[in-house]
């Protein structure tokens, strides 16, 4: 019987391995003009023995990007632009305009004074604020206040815009979208709002204020929409929370200390499509390598690191953004022996959960890591 190493192999019994001949290389090209063809030509690769992503890891550094979406400020208005977002373009994903897998991201800039007008997308997206003060967000009448490392949902078919005070200072955040899963699926509209601007229905960050406590929800809070009706999840109690879990647990061989943000009605993702957390590793913290299906995106909230992506070390510091390919095995390290690191990630486990597709590996070497590369 043969054993798993050589049912690797791409021409073992079961798998397709016919040789061309002029009579089948003459019958392909009668079944290509009919809009059709032989499944024993494609076969090995639509379907492959694991996941093969066509995204490659890549590290966008901040200090290399922020002059550039700083500059586009000069360039184009915020009215013809629509946004002015620079977005994040995998090599492997440039037909989708994906960073990784089946998502987006870019970096947005808006100045004081600035607003965007509103709009509707089925497509779910989140923003995390990289730096600057007065932006804010409006969700279906709700205006929440965002500082740096605050994280947001604007969640699919919600009325959405966005916008800095003029007493405020330059902001950049980083939009997250599953914009490229959704056209896979031809399943996006986007709208315009027909005022152009919302008119704000409750009072200013009425969600934390109703949502935002740890083991309590309102007594009259009923929510049966699919995402979650806290929207903003604030920097401040997210890492108090994180330090609190690491008083009092070992955390994950895998990911450190790694805590879920969560749709509070629920205990589920905060968004249907696009699930998100925030881990964060102690000092002198190196975790073992793991793989597991599921595209990520990373943001680091604080401190400095590194992570290796399928052998290749990528050194990370404060705001600078990664990402993980699909069954890519990882790993990530702390570089400070006296301060914790902590990284923010949207990823698409929900789907990857929710159509059964989720798979996870422990990295088999005896202490659990990596040889590096490069
Ligand atoms: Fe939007
Ligand atoms: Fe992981």
């Amino acid at each position: 019987m043969a054993n798993a190493r050589e049912n690797h192999r791409e021409d073992v019994a079961g798998r397709a391995n016919v040789e061309d001949t002029p009579e089948l290389l003459a019958y392909y090209d009668q079944l290509e003009r009919l809009e059709a063809g032989a499944l024993w030509t494609v076969a090995n690769k639509i379907e492959p023995w694991q996941p093969k992503s066509s995204s490659v890891p890549v590290l966008w550094r901040y200090q290399d990007l922020r002059e550039h979406v700083l500059r586009s400020v000069d360039l184009v208005t915020a009215e013809k632009a629509g946004r002015r977002v620079i977005y994040l373009n995998n090599p492997g994903r440039r037909d989708v305009a994906a960073a990784v897998g089946w998502l987006y991201s870019g970096l947005q800039v808006m100045h004081p004074g600035e607003v965007a007008s509103a709009h509707a997308h089925s497509a779910s997206a989140l923003r995390f604020i990289m730096e600057g003060s007065g932006a804010y967000t409006i969700v279906d009448g709700h205006k929440m206040t965002l500082g740096a490392n605050d994280f947001v949902l604007t969640p699919n078919g919600t009325w959405h815009e966005h916008g800095v005070a003029s007493d405020g200072t330059p902001c950049i955040w980083q939009d997250g979208l599953d914009i490229p899963l959704v056209n896979a699926l031809e399943a996006n509209f986007y709208a315009v709002h027909p005022d152009l601007q919302q008119a704000v229905g409750h009072p200013v960050d009425d969600v934390t204020g109703t949502w935002g406590h740890p083991g309590l929800r309102p007594a009259a809070g009923d929510w049966a929409k699919g995402y979650s009706p806290l929207l903003k999840y604030e920097w401040g109690p997210t890492y108090e929370a994180l330090q609190r879990y690491g008083k009092v647990t070992d955390g994950s061989a895998f990911d450190g200390i790694l805590m879920n943000y969560v749709n509070p009605a629920t205990g589920g993702p905060v968004m249907q499509t696009i699930g998100a957390s925030m881990q964060l590793l102690r000092a002198g913290e190196h975790t073992k390598a793991h793989r597991h299906t599921g595209s990520f995106i990373y943001q680091v909230a604080k401190g400095r690191g590194h992570s290796i992506i399928n052998g290749k070390r990528f050194d990370w510091r404060e705001r600078d953004i990664f990402c993980l390919p699909a069954w890519a095995w990882h790993e990530h390290a702390n570089a400070s022996d006296s301060e914790d690191a902590c990284l923010f990630t949207f990823n698409d486990l929900p789907v990857m959960r929710s159509l059964g597709l989720y798979r996870e590996e422990a990295f088999g070497e005896a202490d659990g890591q990596q040889p590096v590369s490069a």
